[in-house]
């Protein structure tokens, strides 16, 4: 750990991972610190959907970079595979959003006219159709927007495999090992101090999920990752082979024969534990989408802790105003999807290439005065 490392990442969750290995892919010498293991917190508790559709309001930076994320996942789970013999579990499943009430129908029928847009194949079903396609939706169901080229992946293995391909070129990991704080002197920060001292890196990249704030904090800036806990359920059986998007939760059926249900969001600081009320709100949810469900044994129960931001979008790139000193994090309900477009957008900005995609609206500079 004596030798000063090009970059030092912070945080082995999926974004921290992408990170480590976008850099280590651009020639740097990379050092991963993780307090635990890998894609223990949010990345860990993931349902895993690639649903750019899902979480965007409306056309603008953050769909464009949704979109770009999701664009990424066919070429890197083969990059991956070649590199470590993991298979990231990508599966392009599709996803169907589904309208219950006269309200969802017309809010959903707003989305799908900008949706439509992106090129994405998209199809609107009325509910009979949507039925046809997944016999087990509830005949609730009164309209549905198949969209196929969503779908999901395995995080945790997803955090592995970058991980392991970041070693591959060369980087290094180290687990166990928490970062007390961030060194610098004045505005240059040049490395970490961990338990056993300090571990000096030209450029320190902060992935630590909703802890980022705190060791931001801890050199006086202002940045909040505020924790949004999300609880999430696992039923036995797949009664449904898409996803399945309603107005209160999602489906997602696994490759192991279970299917997930999800998610909550509650700002209840970092008590990362369930609660029968979200349970609860849990069942009733995938009940109303898929009946089935209410015969279908719970087989586990978990939560996890995403990072917020203050708007909510997600907070990419060098910290103005300082040197060394970069961010990744802010993911919110995005982790998953947008952890190899952030590694990518950093690791060029960091090298000095142009970015895919123009970083400001996702700068750290919008919450620094
Ligand atoms: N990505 C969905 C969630 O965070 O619940």
């Amino acid at each position: 750990m004596d030798d000063e490392s090009d970059a030092i990442v912070i945080g082995g969750g999926v974004v921290g991972c992408a990170v480590a290995y976008s850099l280590a892919s651009c020639g740097l010498q990379v050092l991963l610190l993780e307090r635990g293991g890998l894609a223990e917190e949010a990345s860990g508790a993931a349902a895993g959907m690639l649903a750019p559709l899902a979480e965007a309001h409306g056309p603008g930076p953050f769909l464009e970079l949704c979109l770009a994320g999701l664009a990424l996942f066919p070429s890197l789970a083969r990059e991956l595979e070649e590199a470590t013999g993991l298979d990231i579990g990508l599966s392009r499943c599709g996803l169907l959003r589904v309208a219950l009430t006269d309200e969802d129908e017309e809010s959903l029928r707003r989305r799908y006219r900008w949706q439509l847009d992106t090129g994405l194949p998209l199809t609107w079903l009325e509910g009979e159709e949507a039925r046809a396609v997944e016999p087990a939706l509830s005949p609730g169901v009164r309209a549905a927007v198949l969209s196929e080229a969503e779908g999901q992946v395995e995080p945790q293995l997803l955090a592995h495999a970058l991980a392991r391909a970041a070693q591959a070129r060369g980087a290094r990991v180290l687990l166990s090992t928490p970062v007390l704080g961030i060194v610098r002197r004045g505005r240059r920060v040049y490395g970490v101090r961990t338990p056993s001292g300090i571990v000096r890196g030209r450029q320190v990249v902060v992935a630590a999920g909703p802890w980022t704030g705190r060791l931001l904090a801890g050199i006086g800036l202002h940045l909040p990752t505020p924790p949004r806990r999300g609880q999430m359920l696992a039923y036995r059986g797949r009664p449904v082979g898409r996803i399945v998007w309603g107005p209160e939760g999602y489906l997602a059926p696994k490759a192991t024969g279970v299917t997930y249900a999800g998610a909550t969001v509650e700002a209840v600081g970092f008590r990362r534990r369930t609660t029968q009320r979200g349970l609860r709100r849990l069942q009733r949810m995938a009940h109303t989408l898929v009946p089935a469900l209410g015969r279908a044994e719970v087989a586990a129960a978990w939560a996890g802790l995403r990072p917020g931001s203050p708007d909510g979008l997600p907070i990419i790139g060098p910290v103005p105003g300082w040197d060394g000193l970069s961010v990744a994090s802010g993911h919110f309900r995005n982790g998953v999807l947008l952890a190899p477009i952030t590694g990518r957008l950093l690791a060029q900005a960091l090298t000095g290439q142009p970015t895919d995609l123009p970083l400001d609206p996702f700068s750290p500079a919008r919450f620094l005065a």
